[in-house]
């Protein structure tokens, strides 16, 4: 399984490509310009399978719709938390997550919510901490949790319409790490 991951320069792609290449995997790396170390997203998002969607939460949308044809018949973990201006909490749209909208503006592609319960040291390092997948093609879900599993996260499937909960426990993540003056190491734990 080819592994790609869009944003690759920032926290989240840097942290994930760092515990994918320790657990034998090269991870193609997009960014918006290639250059000596990124390919372009598109040329990542057409050659690999599985996509991990690592931009910011307000840039999700529009790079989705740029990249749809690319994205067909692929799996892709949206990473990203999308936060109101106000810091109040995750943005919602009529009641909906923006992964919601994403998978209705990609529906020949398998959206999985995840990774975004979390900070981006424990991506390096999970240490067995827990992380929900939430997403509806259910074989695309057991990739990515087979994954997060050898990658050191206890991971957990939920189905896309739990996705909401997953944006409130990324949005959750933060404020206990800020509260606890421990970003970016919090990590949560089933027991
Ligand atoms: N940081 C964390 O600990 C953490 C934890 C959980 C979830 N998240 C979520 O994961 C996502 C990525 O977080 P991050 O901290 O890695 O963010 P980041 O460092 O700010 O950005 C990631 C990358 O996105 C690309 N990018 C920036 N603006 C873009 C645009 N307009 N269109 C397309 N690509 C753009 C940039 O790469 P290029 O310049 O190379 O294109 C950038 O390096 C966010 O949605 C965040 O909420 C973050």
């Amino acid at each position: 399984m080819k592994i790609g991951i869009l944003g690759a320069s920032g926290q989240v792609g840097t942290a994930l490509k760092e515990n994918l290449t320790t657990n034998g995997y090269t991870p193609l790396l997009g960014s918006r310009k290639a250059t000596a170390d990124y390919q372009t997203n598109a040329d990542v998002a057409k050659a690999a399978d599985l996509l991990i969607l690592a931009v910011p939460g307000q840039t999700v949308l529009d790079l989705a719709k740029q990249l749809k044809a690319d994205l067909k018949g692929k799996i892709l973990v949206d990473v990203t938390n999308a936060i109101t201006s106000d810091f109040s909490g995750p943005k919602t749209f009529a009641g909906k997550s923006q992964t919601q909208l994403l998978q209705e503006t990609l529906p020949d592609t398998a959206v999985v919510k995840g990774f975004n319960q979390t900070g981006s040291a424990n991506m390096i390092k999970p240490e067995g901490s827990v992380q929900f997948f939430a997403g509806d093609d259910q074989a695309a879900v057991k990739q990515v949790t087979d994954l997060a599993k050898q990658m050191g996260f206890a991971p957990q499937a939920l189905s896309l319409q739990d996705s909401p909960l997953l944006d409130s426990l990324g949005f959750l993540w933060i404020k206990a790490a800020i509260q606890l003056n421990k970003q970016p190491n919090l990590k949560f734990y089933l027991k």
